[in-house]
Protein backbone atom coordinates (compact mmCIF):
# COMPACT_ATOMS: atom_id res chain seq x y z
CA UNK A 1 0.00 0.00 0.00
CA UNK A 2 2.91 2.61 1.25
CA UNK A 3 4.45 1.97 -2.56
CA UNK A 4 1.64 2.48 -4.00
CA UNK A 5 0.80 5.54 -1.88
CA UNK A 6 4.08 6.86 -3.40
CA UNK A 7 3.69 6.10 -6.81
CA UNK A 8 0.44 7.89 -6.83
CA UNK A 9 1.51 10.40 -5.37
CA UNK A 10 4.64 11.40 -7.32
CA UNK A 11 1.46 10.93 -10.44
CA UNK A 12 -0.07 14.08 -8.51
CA UNK A 13 -2.76 11.78 -7.87
CA UNK A 14 -2.87 12.33 -3.84
CA UNK A 15 -6.05 14.16 -3.58
CA UNK A 16 -7.06 12.04 -0.54
CA UNK A 17 -4.58 9.30 0.55
CA UNK A 18 -5.74 7.87 3.51
CA UNK A 19 -7.20 4.80 3.30
CA UNK A 20 -9.72 3.48 5.51
CA UNK A 21 -7.48 1.92 9.07
CA UNK A 22 -8.56 -0.14 12.18
CA UNK A 23 -8.80 2.66 14.65
CA UNK A 24 -8.54 0.40 17.94
CA UNK A 25 -5.07 -0.21 18.68
CA UNK A 26 -4.09 -2.39 22.39
CA UNK A 27 -0.97 -1.03 22.07
CA UNK A 28 1.25 1.75 24.07
CA UNK A 29 4.45 3.58 22.68
CA UNK A 30 6.10 6.26 23.63
CA UNK A 31 9.19 8.43 21.44
CA UNK A 32 11.73 10.19 23.47
CA UNK A 33 14.88 12.26 23.05
CA UNK A 34 16.79 9.74 25.51
CA UNK A 35 16.76 6.31 26.62
CA UNK A 36 16.07 7.48 30.32
CA UNK A 37 13.03 9.54 29.14
CA UNK A 38 12.21 6.59 27.50
CA UNK A 39 11.84 3.96 30.46
CA UNK A 40 10.85 6.43 32.93
CA UNK A 41 7.72 6.83 30.72
CA UNK A 42 6.63 3.42 29.64
CA UNK A 43 6.89 1.92 33.13
CA UNK A 44 4.28 4.57 33.52
CA UNK A 45 2.49 3.88 31.16
CA UNK A 46 2.57 -0.13 32.65
CA UNK A 47 2.04 0.65 35.69
CA UNK A 48 -1.40 2.22 35.02
CA UNK A 49 -0.77 5.65 34.43
CA UNK A 50 -2.03 7.64 31.00
CA UNK A 51 -0.58 9.73 28.57
CA UNK A 52 -0.36 12.91 30.88
CA UNK A 53 1.40 11.12 33.63
CA UNK A 54 3.73 9.69 31.52
CA UNK A 55 4.42 13.21 30.28
CA UNK A 56 4.49 14.81 33.71
CA UNK A 57 7.33 12.16 34.52
CA UNK A 58 9.54 12.27 31.55
CA UNK A 59 9.46 15.86 31.54
CA UNK A 60 11.23 16.17 35.36
CA UNK A 61 13.78 13.12 34.12
CA UNK A 62 14.76 15.31 30.68
CA UNK A 63 15.57 17.72 33.24
CA UNK A 64 18.01 15.49 34.48
CA UNK A 65 19.45 13.73 31.79
CA UNK A 66 18.37 15.73 28.68
CA UNK A 67 20.55 19.13 30.25
CA UNK A 68 20.90 21.10 27.15
CA UNK A 69 16.65 20.90 26.56
CA UNK A 70 14.84 18.92 28.94
CA UNK A 71 14.45 21.59 31.95
CA UNK A 72 12.75 23.02 34.63
CA UNK A 73 13.84 26.09 34.37
CA UNK A 74 12.17 26.69 30.94
CA UNK A 75 8.46 26.00 29.64
CA UNK A 76 7.01 24.66 26.60
CA UNK A 77 3.39 23.65 24.96
CA UNK A 78 1.65 20.07 25.56
CA UNK A 79 -0.93 19.23 23.15
CA UNK A 80 -3.14 16.19 24.60
CA UNK A 81 -5.85 14.13 23.55
CA UNK A 82 -7.80 12.38 26.23
CA UNK A 83 -11.00 10.56 26.32
CA UNK A 84 -11.88 11.74 23.28
CA UNK A 85 -11.65 15.15 24.23
CA UNK A 86 -8.72 17.67 22.37
CA UNK A 87 -6.48 20.04 25.34
CA UNK A 88 -4.07 22.45 25.29
CA UNK A 89 -1.38 23.70 27.69
CA UNK A 90 0.62 26.60 27.75
CA UNK A 91 3.57 26.31 30.29
CA UNK A 92 5.87 28.65 28.11
CA UNK A 93 7.89 31.32 29.98
CA UNK A 94 6.87 34.68 30.82
CA UNK A 95 8.76 37.92 31.23
CA UNK A 96 9.64 38.99 33.89
CA UNK A 97 7.96 42.55 35.51
CA UNK A 98 10.77 44.47 34.93
CA UNK A 99 11.32 43.95 31.81
CA UNK A 100 10.68 46.37 28.55
CA UNK A 101 10.56 46.63 24.84
CA UNK A 102 13.91 48.21 24.56
CA UNK A 103 15.71 46.45 27.75
CA UNK A 104 18.14 45.05 25.11
CA UNK A 105 19.23 47.76 23.23
CA UNK A 106 22.31 50.16 23.37
CA UNK A 107 22.34 53.59 23.38
CA UNK A 108 22.80 53.69 19.89
CA UNK A 109 19.23 51.75 19.53
CA UNK A 110 21.19 48.71 18.33
CA UNK A 111 20.62 44.99 19.80
CA UNK A 112 23.03 43.58 22.11
CA UNK A 113 24.30 40.76 20.57
CA UNK A 114 24.19 38.62 23.95
CA UNK A 115 22.36 39.67 26.36
CA UNK A 116 19.13 38.08 25.14
CA UNK A 117 20.87 34.92 24.84
CA UNK A 118 23.54 34.56 27.57
CA UNK A 119 23.23 35.01 31.03
CA UNK A 120 20.38 35.17 33.86
CA UNK A 121 19.37 38.93 31.75
CA UNK A 122 18.09 36.13 29.27
CA UNK A 123 16.02 34.29 31.11
CA UNK A 124 12.03 34.57 31.18
CA UNK A 125 9.97 33.14 34.42
CA UNK A 126 9.73 29.36 34.14
CA UNK A 127 6.63 27.53 33.23
CA UNK A 128 7.72 24.35 33.60
CA UNK A 129 6.82 23.00 37.16
CA UNK A 130 3.38 25.35 37.10
CA UNK A 131 2.21 23.06 33.61
CA UNK A 132 3.25 20.14 34.89
CA UNK A 133 1.03 20.47 38.17
CA UNK A 134 -1.60 21.96 36.17
CA UNK A 135 -1.67 18.31 33.59
CA UNK A 136 -1.33 16.33 36.82
CA UNK A 137 -4.31 18.19 38.62
CA UNK A 138 -6.55 17.74 35.59
CA UNK A 139 -5.81 14.59 34.19
CA UNK A 140 -3.50 12.42 36.34
CA UNK A 141 -3.79 9.21 37.63
CA UNK A 142 -0.70 8.46 39.65
CA UNK A 143 0.22 10.02 42.54
CA UNK A 144 2.35 13.40 41.62
CA UNK A 145 5.22 11.99 44.43
CA UNK A 146 5.39 8.80 42.09
CA UNK A 147 5.95 10.60 38.55
CA UNK A 148 8.71 12.95 40.14
CA UNK A 149 10.81 10.51 42.20
CA UNK A 150 12.41 8.87 38.80
CA UNK A 151 14.15 12.46 38.14
CA UNK A 152 14.96 13.00 42.17
CA UNK A 153 16.82 9.14 41.93
CA UNK A 154 18.58 9.54 38.54
CA UNK A 155 19.58 13.43 39.86
CA UNK A 156 20.95 12.00 43.57
CA UNK A 157 22.44 8.24 42.23
CA UNK A 158 23.27 9.69 39.10
CA UNK A 159 23.39 8.24 35.36
CA UNK A 160 25.66 7.00 33.30
CA UNK A 161 26.51 10.01 30.37
CA UNK A 162 25.52 9.22 27.11
CA UNK A 163 28.62 9.74 24.79
CA UNK A 164 26.66 11.87 22.45
CA UNK A 165 25.78 14.32 25.46
CA UNK A 166 29.66 14.01 26.66
CA UNK A 167 29.94 15.12 23.38
CA UNK A 168 27.75 18.17 23.91
CA UNK A 169 28.60 19.52 27.15
CA UNK A 170 32.35 19.48 26.29
CA UNK A 171 31.88 21.46 22.98
CA UNK A 172 29.61 24.12 24.89
CA UNK A 173 32.26 24.22 27.63
CA UNK A 174 34.70 24.98 24.94
CA UNK A 175 32.55 27.74 23.31
CA UNK A 176 32.20 29.16 26.82
CA UNK A 177 35.99 29.17 26.97
CA UNK A 178 36.68 30.73 23.65
CA UNK A 179 34.36 33.79 23.59
CA UNK A 180 35.57 34.09 27.40
CA UNK A 181 32.15 34.02 28.67
CA UNK A 182 31.70 34.47 32.37
CA UNK A 183 29.96 31.11 33.52
CA UNK A 184 29.22 28.43 36.21
CA UNK A 185 28.33 25.92 33.64
CA UNK A 186 31.64 24.16 33.65
CA UNK A 187 31.65 23.97 37.33
CA UNK A 188 28.26 22.43 37.46
CA UNK A 189 28.84 19.91 33.94
CA UNK A 190 32.44 19.58 33.92
CA UNK A 191 32.22 16.20 35.22
CA UNK A 192 29.77 14.83 32.26
CA UNK A 193 32.32 15.56 29.68
CA UNK A 194 33.68 12.14 29.95
CA UNK A 195 31.41 9.60 28.28
CA UNK A 196 30.21 6.45 30.72
CA UNK A 197 31.33 8.32 34.10
CA UNK A 198 28.76 8.22 37.11
CA UNK A 199 27.36 11.82 37.25
CA UNK A 200 25.32 12.96 40.04
CA UNK A 201 23.59 16.59 40.44
CA UNK A 202 22.89 16.78 43.92
CA UNK A 203 21.48 20.48 43.91
CA UNK A 204 19.31 19.42 41.41
CA UNK A 205 18.04 16.36 43.32
CA UNK A 206 17.35 18.58 46.40
CA UNK A 207 15.43 21.55 44.47
CA UNK A 208 13.45 18.23 42.54
CA UNK A 209 12.66 16.22 46.29
CA UNK A 210 11.12 19.86 47.19
CA UNK A 211 8.73 20.08 43.80
CA UNK A 212 8.30 16.19 44.66
CA UNK A 213 7.23 17.43 48.03
CA UNK A 214 5.55 20.81 48.00
CA UNK A 215 4.43 20.45 44.30
CA UNK A 216 5.12 24.11 42.50
CA UNK A 217 5.67 25.45 46.36
CA UNK A 218 9.07 24.00 46.09
CA UNK A 219 9.88 25.88 42.95
CA UNK A 220 8.14 28.97 42.86
CA UNK A 221 8.52 29.72 46.89
CA UNK A 222 11.12 29.08 49.84
CA UNK A 223 14.21 27.41 49.27
CA UNK A 224 14.32 27.20 45.40
CA UNK A 225 12.66 30.82 44.83
CA UNK A 226 15.73 31.74 47.42
CA UNK A 227 17.57 30.18 45.16
CA UNK A 228 17.18 32.31 42.04
CA UNK A 229 16.52 35.59 43.20
CA UNK A 230 19.64 35.35 44.56
CA UNK A 231 21.48 34.40 41.53
CA UNK A 232 19.60 37.29 39.64
CA UNK A 233 20.72 39.73 41.98
CA UNK A 234 24.39 38.33 42.11
CA UNK A 235 24.33 38.50 37.77
CA UNK A 236 22.33 41.31 36.68
CA UNK A 237 19.24 39.30 35.84
CA UNK A 238 15.61 40.80 36.72
CA UNK A 239 13.23 38.00 38.15
CA UNK A 240 11.91 38.33 41.46
CA UNK A 241 10.04 37.04 44.52
CA UNK A 242 6.89 38.74 42.99
CA UNK A 243 7.75 37.18 39.43
CA UNK A 244 8.31 33.39 40.66
CA UNK A 245 5.07 33.66 42.66
CA UNK A 246 2.72 35.63 39.52
CA UNK A 247 4.12 32.86 37.24
CA UNK A 248 0.82 30.85 35.69
CA UNK A 249 0.43 28.06 33.21
CA UNK A 250 -2.67 28.67 30.85
CA UNK A 251 -5.11 26.05 29.68
CA UNK A 252 -5.77 27.24 25.69
CA UNK A 253 -8.17 25.71 23.53
CA UNK A 254 -6.44 24.23 20.80
CA UNK A 255 -6.09 24.91 17.22
CA UNK A 256 -8.00 22.36 15.14
CA UNK A 257 -8.82 22.19 11.53
CA UNK A 258 -9.57 19.95 8.82
CA UNK A 259 -6.90 18.44 6.36
CA UNK A 260 -7.63 15.64 3.98
CA UNK A 261 -10.20 13.87 6.18
CA UNK A 262 -8.55 14.14 9.30
CA UNK A 263 -8.59 16.44 12.26
CA UNK A 264 -5.22 18.11 13.01
CA UNK A 265 -5.53 18.99 16.49
CA UNK A 266 -1.92 21.73 17.25
CA UNK A 267 -0.74 24.79 19.42
CA UNK A 268 -2.55 28.22 19.20
CA UNK A 269 -0.98 31.48 20.24
CA UNK A 270 1.57 32.17 21.96
CA UNK A 271 2.85 29.42 19.59
CA UNK A 272 3.05 30.26 15.76
CA UNK A 273 3.41 26.79 15.21
CA UNK A 274 -0.09 25.61 14.71
CA UNK A 275 -1.53 28.61 12.64
CA UNK A 276 1.55 28.25 10.44
CA UNK A 277 0.67 24.67 9.68
CA UNK A 278 -2.64 25.21 8.59
CA UNK A 279 -1.29 27.78 6.22
CA UNK A 280 1.28 25.77 5.10
CA UNK A 281 -0.61 22.73 4.17
CA UNK A 282 -3.81 24.89 3.30
CA UNK A 283 -1.66 26.72 0.49
CA UNK A 284 0.14 23.52 -0.81
CA UNK A 285 -3.29 21.94 -1.31
CA UNK A 286 -4.45 25.24 -3.08
CA UNK A 287 -1.37 24.93 -5.28
CA UNK A 288 -1.73 20.97 -5.90
CA UNK A 289 -5.84 21.92 -7.06
CA UNK A 290 -4.19 23.08 -10.38
CA UNK A 291 -0.96 21.16 -10.80
CA UNK A 292 0.14 17.75 -10.44
CA UNK A 293 2.17 16.88 -7.24
CA UNK A 294 5.55 17.18 -7.40
CA UNK A 295 7.99 14.08 -6.86
CA UNK A 296 8.94 13.94 -3.37
CA UNK A 297 12.00 15.86 -2.32
CA UNK A 298 12.63 16.84 -5.92
CA UNK A 299 13.62 20.79 -6.65
CA UNK A 300 9.67 21.47 -7.94
CA UNK A 301 8.65 19.86 -4.35
CA UNK A 302 11.20 22.23 -2.35
CA UNK A 303 10.46 25.00 -4.31
CA UNK A 304 6.39 24.49 -4.28
CA UNK A 305 6.88 24.28 -0.60
CA UNK A 306 8.84 27.10 0.10
CA UNK A 307 6.94 29.50 -1.58
CA UNK A 308 4.21 28.52 0.86
CA UNK A 309 6.84 29.09 3.56
CA UNK A 310 7.67 32.56 2.70
CA UNK A 311 4.00 33.60 3.12
CA UNK A 312 3.60 31.68 6.14
CA UNK A 313 6.42 33.36 7.91
CA UNK A 314 5.51 36.80 6.70
CA UNK A 315 2.47 36.34 8.35
CA UNK A 316 3.80 35.49 11.39
CA UNK A 317 6.26 38.42 11.28
CA UNK A 318 3.64 40.37 11.43
CA UNK A 319 0.85 39.04 13.54
CA UNK A 320 1.64 36.44 15.63
CA UNK A 321 2.31 37.21 19.26
CA UNK A 322 0.45 36.39 22.82
CA UNK A 323 -2.90 36.60 22.74
CA UNK A 324 -3.05 37.98 25.89
CA UNK A 325 -1.41 41.20 24.71
CA UNK A 326 -2.12 41.78 21.08
CA UNK A 327 -4.79 40.73 19.13
CA UNK A 328 -3.72 38.02 17.38
CA UNK A 329 -6.37 37.66 14.12
CA UNK A 330 -6.61 34.44 14.39
CA UNK A 331 -9.89 32.88 12.64
CA UNK A 332 -8.93 35.61 9.83
CA UNK A 333 -5.45 33.92 9.23
CA UNK A 334 -7.08 30.50 9.27
CA UNK A 335 -10.21 31.38 7.15
CA UNK A 336 -9.74 28.76 4.13
CA UNK A 337 -10.68 31.73 1.52
CA UNK A 338 -7.75 33.69 2.77
CA UNK A 339 -5.57 31.13 2.74
CA UNK A 340 -6.57 30.32 -0.85
CA UNK A 341 -6.28 34.01 -1.83
CA UNK A 342 -2.23 33.85 -0.27
CA UNK A 343 -1.33 30.91 -2.66
CA UNK A 344 -2.83 32.05 -5.52
CA UNK A 345 0.29 33.78 -6.47
CA UNK A 346 3.05 31.01 -5.69
CA UNK A 347 4.49 30.64 -9.67
CA UNK A 348 5.75 27.06 -9.72
CA UNK A 349 8.58 27.61 -11.94
CA UNK A 350 9.92 30.75 -10.74
CA UNK A 351 11.23 32.53 -7.50
CA UNK A 352 8.80 35.34 -6.25
CA UNK A 353 10.31 38.30 -5.09
CA UNK A 354 10.84 38.14 -1.26
CA UNK A 355 10.24 41.61 -0.81
CA UNK A 356 6.83 41.81 -2.45
CA UNK A 357 5.77 38.75 0.11
CA UNK A 358 4.02 41.03 2.75
CA UNK A 359 1.54 39.76 4.78
CA UNK A 360 -0.88 39.12 3.97
CA UNK A 361 -4.22 40.52 6.03
CA UNK A 362 -4.04 43.90 5.73
CA UNK A 363 -2.14 46.51 2.64
CA UNK A 364 0.00 47.23 4.64
CA UNK A 365 20.03 25.27 18.88
CA UNK A 366 18.02 23.33 21.69
CA UNK A 367 14.40 22.43 22.50
CA UNK A 368 13.16 18.54 22.70
CA UNK A 369 9.46 17.21 21.85
CA UNK A 370 8.35 13.81 23.08
CA UNK A 371 5.40 11.63 21.69
CA UNK A 372 3.11 9.54 23.93
CA UNK A 373 -0.13 7.13 23.32
CA UNK A 374 -1.00 5.63 26.56
CA UNK A 375 -3.54 1.82 25.98
CA UNK A 376 -6.81 3.81 26.55
CA UNK A 377 -5.59 5.92 22.90
CA UNK A 378 -5.05 9.01 24.72
CA UNK A 379 -1.89 11.29 23.09
CA UNK A 380 0.24 13.67 24.92
CA UNK A 381 2.53 15.81 22.20
CA UNK A 382 5.29 17.69 24.07
CA UNK A 383 7.70 20.32 23.30
CA UNK A 384 9.22 21.93 26.11
CA UNK A 385 12.72 24.45 25.64
CA UNK A 386 15.31 26.93 27.56
CA UNK A 387 15.63 27.53 24.18
CA UNK A 388 19.30 27.60 23.45
CA UNK A 389 21.44 24.38 24.02
CA UNK A 390 22.00 24.52 27.96
CA UNK A 391 19.79 27.40 27.53
CA UNK A 392 21.42 30.87 28.62
CA UNK A 393 24.40 29.12 29.64
CA UNK A 394 23.97 29.17 33.59
CA UNK A 395 23.01 27.45 36.42
CA UNK A 396 20.85 28.81 39.38
CA UNK A 397 23.54 28.66 42.23
CA UNK A 398 21.86 26.23 44.86
CA UNK A 399 18.97 24.98 42.66
CA UNK A 400 21.43 23.04 40.76
CA UNK A 401 19.22 24.00 36.85
CA UNK A 402 20.23 25.77 33.84
CA UNK A 403 18.36 29.21 33.74
CA UNK A 404 16.20 29.60 30.15
CA UNK A 405 17.41 32.33 27.18
CA UNK A 406 14.11 32.40 25.76
CA UNK A 407 13.73 36.53 26.00
CA UNK A 408 15.59 36.19 22.60
CA UNK A 409 12.42 34.88 21.10
CA UNK A 410 10.49 38.53 21.75
CA UNK A 411 11.88 40.67 18.75
CA UNK A 412 13.86 43.19 20.96
CA UNK A 413 13.61 45.46 17.82
CA UNK A 414 11.33 45.87 14.76
CA UNK A 415 12.86 43.47 11.75
CA UNK A 416 16.05 42.83 13.58
CA UNK A 417 16.11 38.70 12.97
CA UNK A 418 16.42 37.15 16.68
CA UNK A 419 18.87 33.90 17.25
CA UNK A 420 16.54 31.93 14.48
CA UNK A 421 16.55 34.48 11.90
CA UNK A 422 12.63 35.39 12.89
CA UNK A 423 11.60 39.22 12.44
CA UNK A 424 8.66 40.70 14.37
CA UNK A 425 7.29 43.96 15.47
CA UNK A 426 4.33 45.22 17.86
CA UNK A 427 2.44 41.74 18.48
CA UNK A 428 5.71 40.07 20.27
CA UNK A 429 7.59 43.17 21.52
CA UNK A 430 8.69 42.75 24.92
CA UNK A 431 6.37 43.48 27.61
CA UNK A 432 5.62 42.83 31.29
CA UNK A 433 4.87 39.14 32.10
CA UNK A 434 4.09 38.70 28.20
CA UNK A 435 4.77 35.38 26.67
CA UNK A 436 7.46 35.48 23.40
CA UNK A 437 6.17 34.10 20.75
CA UNK A 438 7.04 30.64 20.10
CA UNK A 439 7.57 27.89 16.98
CA UNK A 440 7.32 25.23 18.99
CA UNK A 441 4.32 22.79 17.25
CA UNK A 442 3.33 19.85 19.35
CA UNK A 443 0.43 18.39 16.93
CA UNK A 444 -2.00 15.11 17.17
CA UNK A 445 -3.43 14.59 13.87
CA UNK A 446 -6.74 12.98 14.15
CA UNK A 447 -8.83 10.17 12.06
CA UNK A 448 -12.26 9.45 12.69
CA UNK A 449 -11.91 10.30 16.59
CA UNK A 450 -8.90 8.17 16.90
CA UNK A 451 -4.88 9.03 17.08
CA UNK A 452 -3.58 8.80 13.58
CA UNK A 453 0.14 10.62 14.05
CA UNK A 454 1.94 12.34 16.90
CA UNK A 455 4.84 14.79 16.18
CA UNK A 456 6.54 17.54 17.28
CA UNK A 457 10.06 18.59 16.70
CA UNK A 458 13.09 20.48 17.94
CA UNK A 459 14.58 23.46 16.02
CA UNK A 460 13.58 27.18 16.41
CA UNK A 461 11.83 28.19 13.38
CA UNK A 462 12.30 24.44 11.29
CA UNK A 463 10.00 23.42 14.01
CA UNK A 464 7.31 24.39 12.04
CA UNK A 465 8.49 23.09 8.56
CA UNK A 466 9.46 19.55 10.62
CA UNK A 467 6.19 19.15 11.52
CA UNK A 468 4.85 20.47 8.54
CA UNK A 469 7.21 17.61 6.21
CA UNK A 470 6.37 14.77 8.62
CA UNK A 471 2.52 15.47 8.22
CA UNK A 472 3.20 15.13 4.41
CA UNK A 473 5.68 12.00 4.69
CA UNK A 474 3.37 10.13 6.61
CA UNK A 475 -0.05 10.74 5.29
CA UNK A 476 0.68 11.94 1.71
CA UNK A 477 3.70 9.81 1.06
CA UNK A 478 2.78 7.11 3.31
CA UNK A 479 6.29 6.71 5.20
CA UNK A 480 6.50 4.48 8.24
CA UNK A 481 7.39 6.22 11.55
CA UNK A 482 11.17 5.50 10.75
CA UNK A 483 11.27 6.75 7.66
CA UNK A 484 9.74 9.64 8.28
CA UNK A 485 12.00 10.78 11.30
CA UNK A 486 14.18 9.70 9.04
CA UNK A 487 14.14 11.85 5.89
CA UNK A 488 15.73 15.18 4.84
CA UNK A 489 14.02 18.10 5.39
CA UNK A 490 14.07 21.28 4.44
CA UNK A 491 12.90 24.87 5.61
CA UNK A 492 12.23 28.64 3.85
CA UNK A 493 11.25 31.57 6.43
CA UNK A 494 11.15 34.40 3.84
CA UNK A 495 14.65 35.89 5.16
CA UNK A 496 17.26 35.57 4.53
CA UNK A 497 16.14 36.38 1.06
CA UNK A 498 15.84 33.11 -1.52
CA UNK A 499 17.14 30.57 1.11
CA UNK A 500 16.38 27.13 1.47
CA UNK A 501 17.95 25.60 4.50
CA UNK A 502 18.37 21.30 4.01
CA UNK A 503 20.43 19.00 5.66
CA UNK A 504 21.90 15.53 4.20
CA UNK A 505 20.23 13.24 1.78
CA UNK A 506 18.89 15.81 -0.79
CA UNK A 507 20.06 13.85 -4.45
CA UNK A 508 22.59 16.44 -5.52
CA UNK A 509 20.60 16.82 -9.13
CA UNK A 510 18.13 18.88 -6.99
CA UNK A 511 19.97 21.02 -4.99
CA UNK A 512 21.86 21.63 -8.54
CA UNK A 513 18.54 22.67 -9.83
CA UNK A 514 17.42 24.76 -7.01
CA UNK A 515 20.59 27.27 -7.23
CA UNK A 516 20.21 27.14 -11.31
CA UNK A 517 16.78 28.96 -10.08
CA UNK A 518 18.45 31.03 -7.70
CA UNK A 519 17.95 30.08 -4.63
CA UNK A 520 20.85 29.75 -2.00
CA UNK A 521 21.38 26.11 -0.10
CA UNK A 522 22.03 26.51 3.67
CA UNK A 523 23.46 23.22 4.62
CA UNK A 524 22.16 22.98 8.47
CA UNK A 525 21.09 19.86 10.43
CA UNK A 526 17.22 20.20 12.21
CA UNK A 527 15.76 18.91 15.49
CA UNK A 528 15.26 15.27 16.04
CA UNK A 529 11.56 14.39 15.07
CA UNK A 530 9.53 12.31 17.72
CA UNK A 531 6.61 10.62 16.11
CA UNK A 532 4.00 7.88 16.68
CA UNK A 533 2.17 6.38 13.48
CA UNK A 534 -1.08 4.13 13.95
CA UNK A 535 -0.12 2.07 11.04
CA UNK A 536 -3.53 -0.08 10.63
CA UNK A 537 -4.07 -0.55 14.07
CA UNK A 538 -0.36 -1.05 15.03
CA UNK A 539 1.26 1.75 16.72
CA UNK A 540 5.03 2.76 15.53
CA UNK A 541 7.41 4.71 17.42
CA UNK A 542 10.22 6.50 15.90
CA UNK A 543 13.03 8.77 16.79
CA UNK A 544 15.21 10.43 14.59
CA UNK A 545 18.65 8.37 14.60
CA UNK A 546 21.10 11.47 14.33
CA UNK A 547 19.79 12.35 18.15
CA UNK A 548 20.35 10.23 21.14
CA UNK A 549 16.60 9.27 21.52
CA UNK A 550 14.62 5.95 21.69
CA UNK A 551 10.98 4.83 20.70
CA UNK A 552 9.47 2.01 22.42
CA UNK A 553 6.27 0.14 21.40
CA UNK A 554 4.34 -2.12 24.06
CA UNK A 555 1.07 -4.40 23.66
CA UNK A 556 -1.31 -4.97 26.24
CA UNK A 557 -1.97 -8.67 25.53
O1 LIG B 1 9.95 28.56 21.36
C1 LIG B 1 10.68 28.62 20.37
O2 LIG B 1 10.27 28.76 19.24
C2 LIG B 1 12.20 28.47 20.57
N1 LIG B 1 12.57 28.91 21.90
C3 LIG B 1 12.58 27.05 20.32
C4 LIG B 1 14.07 26.82 20.44
C5 LIG B 1 14.50 25.58 19.81
O3 LIG B 1 13.75 24.84 19.23
C6 LIG B 1 15.94 25.31 19.86
N2 LIG B 1 16.22 24.02 19.29
N3 LIG B 1 16.90 23.53 18.58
Amino acid sequence: MRILLITLGLLGLVACSNQPTEQTTSDYAVAMPDKFGAQVAIDVLEQGGNAVDAAIAAQFTLAVTYPEAGNIGGGGFMTIYIDGQPDFLDYREMAPEAASRDMYLDEDGNVHPTDSLFGAKASGIPGTVAGMWEAHQKYGKLPWARLVQPAVTLAKDGFHVPPKLAGRVSRYIKRLRDNERDSNFEHYFGAATEADVLFTQPELAATLARIRDQGPDGFYKGDTADAIVAYMQKTNGLMTHDDLANYHAKWRTPLAFDWRGYKVVTAPPPSSGGIAVAQWLGMVDTVLKTNIMPAHNSAPYLHMVSEAGKRVFADRAEYLGDPDFFDVPQSELMQPAYIESRAKDINLTAISPTEGIAPGLHESEDTTHFSIVDKWGNAVSNTTTINLSFGAGVVAEGAGFLLNDEMDDFSAKPGVPNFFGAIGGEANAIEPYKRMLSSMTPTIVLEDDSVKLVTGSPGGTTIISSVTLSIFNTLLYGMTAEEAVNSPRFHHQLWPKDTIRVHDGFNKATLTALEAMGYTIDDRRFGDLHLILNENGKLSAASEKNGRGKAIVRNTQ
